[in-house]
């Protein structure tokens, strides 16, 4: 196995040289373990391997197209970007023609990449809000990919004559009349008002920019100064480079109990994507959820969380989305509200086992709060992108009784947001011949303050477990003297 490290995350040049190190030795795309700056570094990992550098000489036949989408790709925060680039250079040497058949997988994710990036840089021109002070300007911007180094020229023809900077989380470029720096990331919270805008400009070349990291690229003042005059009014504030250090080290604080990002892992480059597997059985979709992409929600958790169960539970329960626990576990309901729903099932004698549990939306939505991550309601956008999941949930279980439990559940299930009050202890037909039984969400039993009224809601919820409690009975019966006649 050959692991390469890369030093940037998104520069262009390192990732063709090593590739073409690699190329040359006929290495195999899945030979190669791809990382970039952002995933931790494993102690126990096998020594770098990093081909000798071998720019100067050509390899193979590379079409132009493939070099002008791969340096759009590299700057994709997906960690696979370069693995699938290799991959692609590695095909293309067979098939110079590959390049052109959209339909492979290879390629239309490279495209997808692509068009993100793109977009993404767009939305950069569209949105940076740079804020005025004095004589200088500085910005402060998120974007979704590493887009800043390719971004930057355009507000150097742009605002030519003006000194200013723009902030990203991973990447600072700093604009002074004639040379384009870039230097470390920084932190939103970190903001200077007023006189800190100036201290940070003093401050400015002497703290970000490490010179070991320098870049410079000569521009030509093109753009008059009256152009420059017209800047959009302040809306974000940029970064101060002082409050970085504190910053980052606060973040590495926290990093010690908020697992890191999926993007940040180490493993993320083990997953396969989703495209990669056929589905043909439940196994199947719960192998191709850990590579679903379909929202956003996959970049922050853990992993996804698929449900549990039998394929041949007659019974399957839906809450919401994992929680803390649950994402970690990789198991549904499995931390407070799992334990109220356990304790329920219990009391009315529902064996867990036998029932299939699952959830609307298969990745945790968190924000983090300090060493906390708090649960976020999932959006209908989000809860829509699930439903694929779920419908083959349905589709391989084929449940002849569905218990949604909280609003998410109904909405996922049924495509329309309905309240509980509403829908509650009716049974439903579903499209599909099988029934709906709408009940609580678990937590909102772990929310209500009061406590009358608690054990109030735990009964009717447990109430309405009975009613499915009786219905597996039924079926047990059904089951039972259907098999009766037939011996
Ligand atoms: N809440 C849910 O909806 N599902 C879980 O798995 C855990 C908490
Ligand atoms: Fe895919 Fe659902 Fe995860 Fe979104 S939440 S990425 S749709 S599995």
């Amino acid at each position: 196995m050959h692991r390469v490290r890369l030093t940037s995350v998104n520069d262009f040049a390192e990732w063709r040289n090593a590739a073409r190190g690699l190329l040359i030795k006929g290495v195999q795309p899945d030979e190669v373990i791809w990382e970039d700056p952002s995933a931790p570094i494993d102690l126990f990992a096998e020594p770098e391997d990093r081909p000798p550098d071998v720019a100067a000489r050509a390899v193979g036949v590379v079409p132009p197209l493939f070099l002008e989408l791969a340096e759009a790709a590299v700057c994709h925060r997906e960690a696979v970007r370069f693995a699938l680039l290799y991959r692609l250079l590695f095909r293309l040497q067979k098939d110079r023609e590959l390049i052109g058949v959209r339909a492979d997988p290879d390629v239309s994710r490279l495209y997808r990449l692509v068009g993100e990036v793109r977009r993404d840089s767009h939305k950069m021109k569209a949105f940076v809000r740079f804020r005025e002070d004095e004589t200088r300007f500085g910005a402060w911007f998120e974007p979704d990919h590493y887009v800043l180094e390719r971004t930057a020229p355009f507000f150097v023809r742009r605002f030519a004559s003006m000194q200013w900077a723009i902030f990203t989380p991973y990447r600072s470029a700093a604009w002074d009349g004639q040379k384009l720096l870039f230097g470390d990331g920084t932190r939103r919270e970190d903001a200077p008002r007023g006189d800190a805008m100036e201290e940070m400009w003093r401050t400015y070349f002497a703290s970000i920019f490490n010179p070991a990291r320098l870049k410079v690229q000569m521009m030509k003042s093109e753009m008059p100064v009256k152009y420059w005059r017209n800047l959009p009014e302040a809306e974000l504030i940029p970064a101060l480079i002082r409050g970085a250090k504190e910053a980052e080290a606060a973040m590495i604080a926290k990093a010690a109990t908020i697992p890191p990002a999926r993007h940040m892992r180490a493993d993320a480059r083990k997953i396969v994507p989703e495209e990669a597997v056929e589905i043909t059985s439940l196994a199947d979709a719960r192998a191709a959820v850990q590579g679903c992409t379909r929202c956003p929600l996959y970049q922050y958790a853990t992993q996804a969380v698929f449900g549990d169960g039998p394929a041949t539970a007659e019974v399957m329960f839906v809450g919401e989305q994992p929680g803390d626990q649950e994402d970690l576990a990789g198991r549904p309901f499995v931390g407070p509200a799992g334990q109220v729903f356990d304790r329920a099932l219990e009391k009315v004698g529902i064996d867990r086992s036998r029932v299939y549990v699952t959830n609307s939306v298969k990745h945790f939505k968190f924000e983090p709060r300090g060493k906390k991550r708090i649960h976020q309601k999932p959006n209908a956008g989000e809860i829509q992108a699930c439903r694929f999941w779920i419908n083959l949930e349905r589709e391989f279980v084929r449940p002849k009784l569905i218990v949604a439990m909280g609003a998410t559940a109904v909405q996922s299930l049924t495509g329309k947001a309905a309240s509980i009050t509403s829908l509650r202890g009716k049974k439903l037909e579903l499209p599909d011949g099988g029934h709906l039984l709408v009940t609580v969400h678990p937590s909102y039993l772990l929310r209500l303050p009061d406590r009358e009224e608690a054990a109030r809601e735990l009964e009717r919820f447990e109430a309405d477990l009975r009613a499915v409690k009786a219905f597996i009975d039924r079926r047990g019966d059904e089951v039972r003297s259907g098999a009766g006649q037939a011996a």
